[in-house]
């Protein structure tokens, strides 16, 4: 049983960090969510696991399809999480330069 649960836990692992399913979420987002808006309001958050599942769903309600919705899942908490440095600014503090 114990065992099992390890497998699981480093199963899930693995699967996290493989680049190749981040890369099929980072196309798939492209893909379904930039009919309605930029990336930019994507990726200015830094969210959990959870707070990204939720937000999934919440699109999801707004009429976003998903042909891979656990790849999209796992680019989003890999690249967005909520472990991750903020979001540069998208004007400097003058408001003027652009970064
Ligand atoms: C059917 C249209 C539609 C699609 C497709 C869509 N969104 Fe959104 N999304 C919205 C709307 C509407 C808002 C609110 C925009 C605003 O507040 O200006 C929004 C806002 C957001 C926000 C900002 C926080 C919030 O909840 O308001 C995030 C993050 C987000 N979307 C993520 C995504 C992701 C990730 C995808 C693709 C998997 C996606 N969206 C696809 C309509 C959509």
């Amino acid at each position: 049983m114990r065992a099992s649960i390890l497998l699981l836990g480093l199963a899930v692992a693995a699967c996290a960090a493989d680049p190749a399913v981040i890369e099929k979420g980072r196309k798939e987002e492209q893909r379904t969510c930039l009919p309605c808006h930029s990336l930019r309001i994507i990726h200015t958050n830094r969210l959990s696991r959870a707070g990204w599942n939720k937000e999934l769903d919440k699109m999801a309600g707004w009429g976003t399809t998903y042909s891979d919705r656990e790849a999209v899942l796992e680019y989003l908490v890999a690249t967005y999480g909520d472990d991750k440095p903020v979001a540069p600014p998208a004007i400097s503090a003058d408001g003027r330069t652009k970064k």
